[in-house]
């Protein structure tokens, strides 16, 4: 299996050749005084939604989420973290406004508890998953309601003690193929298949769509930090993946 890269800290200055893929991984927990300057980058939309959240952990994670997605953002485009304006699919996929003038410009961001990943590149369709794994969940139950029929069968087979590693590596992978796609959840859970044997690639392997379609994208499995799964989809093979840890400049 391809191993994920490890977390290393960015240089100064970013360079995204054609054939990059950046992954960023960053901590949602911040220091307040840094949570208000974050928030201060947010849009009137952005603080809206951030409002809505009844928990303030919820609405605090919402705020760093958002305002380090604008900061890492931003290092790579001629803009501050404050005049980026986004756009939304009509499945709620954010994308750049034709606006920020940066053109081809496609990003992905999951987070997970405390954890964010945000994955950026030129030019190709991306998705980042990102599961903390939960000591709760029933695996075999939400296989049998969320995977395909084989997915849910290969899990099954795995020796018990693998059968979580299994289940969140077919479940992040799945999630980063459909944010990939953007199109949510309108591409039923059962209409395609992922690898999710602990220890093998991840790749796509069947597509109700088109047989080309399991050509057309690489799946790749990242490291997050221990209790957590995750999981990168970008069309194409012709890339090359670079990790890093998100710090203040
Ligand atoms: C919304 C969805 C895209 C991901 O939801 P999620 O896994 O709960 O959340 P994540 O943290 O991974 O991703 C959320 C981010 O993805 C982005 N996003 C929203 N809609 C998206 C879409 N249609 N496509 C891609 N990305 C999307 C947003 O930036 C969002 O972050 P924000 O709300 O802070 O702006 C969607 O796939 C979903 O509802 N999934 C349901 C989960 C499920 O049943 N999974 C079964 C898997 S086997």
């Amino acid at each position: 299996m391809t191993p994920s890269p490890s977390w290393d800290s960015p240089p100064k200055t970013l360079r995204l050749p054609s054939n990059a893929v950046h992954v960023w991984r960053a901590s949602l927990v911040v220091p307040v005084s840094y949570l208000r300057t974050l928030e201060g980058t947010l849009t009137a939309d952005e603080c809206a939604r951030a409002e809505r959240f009844y928990f303030q952990e919820h609405r605090e994670r919402f705020i760093a989420g958002r305002g380090l997605l604008r900061n890492i953002l931003s290092r790579y485009l001629d803009s501050e973290p404050g005049q980026l304006r986004f756009r939304y699919n009509s499945y709620g996929k954010p994308a750049l406004t034709a606006e920020t003038g940066a053109e081809g410009f496609c990003f992905n961001l999951s987070h997970s508890y405390d954890t964010a990943l945000y994955a950026v590149t030129h030019g190709r369709e991306i998705g980042v998953d990102i599961e903390r794994f939960r000591p709760d969940v029933e695996v075999e139950k939400l296989a049998e309601r969320f995977f395909s029929p084989r997915e849910a069968a290969v899990l099954r087979a795995l020796p018990e003690d693998l059968r979580k590693e299994g289940f969140f590596n077919c479940w992040t992978r799945k999630e980063a193929y459909i944010k990939a796609e953007g199109e949510g959840m309108s591409i039923p859970l059962s209409a395609f298949d992922v690898s999710l044997t602990p220890g093998e690639p991840a790749a796509l392997l069947r597509s109700q769509n088109s047989p080309q379609e399991t050509s057309r994208w690489s799946l790749q499995a990242l490291d997050p930090k221990p209790g957590y799964a995750a999981a990168l989809a970008v069309k194409g093979h012709d890339w090359e993946l670079t990790c890093w840890q998100w710090s203040p400049m």
